[in-house]
């Protein structure tokens, strides 16, 4: 029997035996196969990303010592509070495609002795009649040592890009040497030391460049393949298993970029396949744009689906890229990261000087469930994910200006998920029915992701798109029993409600009462919603 014949007549049947109990029938279908595990969620799938761009560092992160502004050593102590609730296991940072142009020697030593540089981000047109600011001019004021305290307040590992395109090899190795060798081994260990940190910082995740197709450098990837080789080259390791991460695509729906894939894979393994041993992951870059009038706030349900149906696109991208690296790792040593990731919409900025600043409504809580969904259900393929980006810009957990502060529906998605982290990914069916949008264009119904837990635990989450009807769906544990469930829902009647300044908790998940048991049961998803239900097992 075909999957789809199987689903509908188990649908049929499930219909029928839930008529005498539920006021309602299932529509829909929701399968979870405990036997069929697909690999760890590795918790970094749930990382963060942070650039010097717009907002995100001055006024995001760094608000200075002397602000009054509550603050950590200068760092935005309501960021560190919401990081650590989050586990948010990695950040990276300083870019982005500030990375190639960015000096870290000049963000190291007494802040008031740092020079000041032009930003890569200077030439954007919104900022050309914004005043002068960090924006345009970047004071150096966050450098290494404040990243890498920023990191260990949140509990995170820190995630540091390399700069190919106007530093050397020498300058990277260098980098290496202040963050990781030993107390008093080397003269930048003592530079550290007088930063403050008299210990290592023991940074294992370096990213070769960004974007080294574009900003990073124009490179062809064959011509990258070589600098990846060149840097990584005998670079200082101080015991420690350093995970170099390489440029990759720039995928886009109509130019996934395989071709800069299998060229770079191609380009590295010239010199034997042991190179491949160099490479920890490879870096994607995909992001989901608003379409028609191009707006954060203002949209139709057309516009709606639109931007779900293209965050949707996240998969096929990974399996793509997947493939491609397979003809040339055929045991898949090499996993995707795919280190920016996000809804960047037109606008409206939320401040003239902070660049691709948006206020993330329902809608973006939806891409962000699609897309980690996506993530787990992919989790053998996937080592690293880093949304775009924490504070103040594009896909953004938060809003920080001054003394406000918010968290955004993207944030509340991203503490709903973080059961998901370090569990064991299922695989996870469902069948709904399809919607209908725009001219001929389509969407599915229903779609989520599962993982078991040590402690017993199944999490599963599902998002159900349709902006005004309901989904029941007859949810099949194959294989397991539930004894009892929590459910937490995150929805709105509206689908344009956000959080702000002056309103910070319009969106909000909310517990659901969740009456549930054995291995099949009904559960209603409610419209425009993300819902996760955490199930203990009998
Ligand atoms: O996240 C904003 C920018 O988008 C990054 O700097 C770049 O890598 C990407 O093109």
């Amino acid at each position: 029997m075909q999957r789809r014949e199987f689903l509908s007549s188990a649908l049929t049947l499930a219909a029928a035996n839930l008529a005498p109990r539920a006021a309602r029938a299932a529509d829909s279908l929701v399968e979870i196969l405990i036997n069929e595990p697909i690999g760890e969620v590795a918790a970094e799938l749930y990382g963060h990303f942070t650039e010097h761009i717009g907002g995100v560092v001055y006024d995001g992160i760094w608000v200075g010592k002397d602000s009054k502004i509550p603050n950590v050593g200068g760092i935005r102590k309501a960021l560190v509070d919401h990081m650590r609730q989050l586990k948010a296991p990695v950040v990276r940072w300083p870019g982005g495609c500030f990375a190639d142009s960015y000096n870290w020697h000049d963000g190291i030593g007494p802040r008031a002795e740092r020079p000041v540089r032009t930003n890569f981000w200077a030439n954007e047109p919104q900022l050309w009649n914004a005043p002068d600011g960090p924006q345009k001019y970047e004071p150096n004021s966050f450098g290494t040592p404040e990243f890498l305290r920023f990191c260990r307040l949140c509990g995170s590992k820190p995630y540091l890009a390399a700069n190919v395109r106007s530093l050397t090899p020498m300058d990277f190795d260098q980098w290496v040497e202040y963050c990781n060798s030993p107390a008093g081994s080397t003269s930048l260990a003592a530079k550290r030391a007088a930063d403050g940190s008299q210990e290592p910082f023991n940074v294992t995740y370096w990213g070769i460049g960004n974007e080294s197709w574009g900003c990073g450098g124009d490179f062809r990837p064959d011509d990258y393949a070589v600098e990846f080789r060149r840097f990584t080259s005998w670079v200082p390791e101080y015991g420690l298993k350093l995970k170099f991460i390489g440029s990759g695509p720039g995928a886009a729906i109509d130019d996934p970029q395989v071709e800069w894939t299998r060229g770079f894979f191609e380009g590295l393994t010239v010199k034997g396949k042991r190179m491949l041993d160099r490479l920890y992951g490879l870096s994607m870059h995909y992001y989901c744009w608003t379409a028609g009038k191009g707006q954060a706030i203002d949209f139709t349900p057309d516009d709606w689906y639109q931007l779900l149906w293209q965050a949707d696109v996240m998969e096929s991208l990974i399996t793509k890229h997947w493939l491609a690296m397979g003809e040339f790792d055929k045991e898949h040593t090499v996993k995707l990261v795919v280190d920016e990731w996000g809804a960047w919409h037109r606008g409206p900025a939320t401040d003239s000087r902070y660049l691709f600043s948006y206020v993330p409504t329902m809608r973006d809580a939806l891409v962000t469930g699609i897309t980690l969904d996506i993530f787990n259900r992919h989790a053998e393929k996937l080592a690293m994910c880093n949304v775009a980006q924490l504070v103040n810009n594009i896909h953004t957990l938060f809003l920080a200006q001054g003394d406000h502060f918010a968290a955004t529906p993207v944030f509340h998605v991203f503490d709903m998920y973080k059961a998901h982290q370090s569990g064991q990914a299922l695989r996870f069916v469902s069948d709904a029915p399809t919607i209908s949008y725009g001219l001929g264009k389509t969407l599915w119904g229903l779609a989520g992701s599962a993982s078991l837990h040590t402690n017993n635990t199944l999490v599963v989450t599902v998002v159900n798109p349709h902006t005004t009807d309901e989904r029941t769906a007859q949810v099949a544990l194959r294989g397991a029993s539930a004894q009892s469930c929590r459910a937490t829902v995150l929805t709105s009647a509206d689908i344009h409600a956000r959080n702000n300044f002056e309103s910070p908790h319009v969106v909000e998940p909310v517990e659901q009462r969740a009456n549930v048991s054995g291995s099949s049961f009904a559960w209603t998803f409610k419209p425009a919603s993300v819902t996760r239900l955490e199930i203990s097992l009998a």
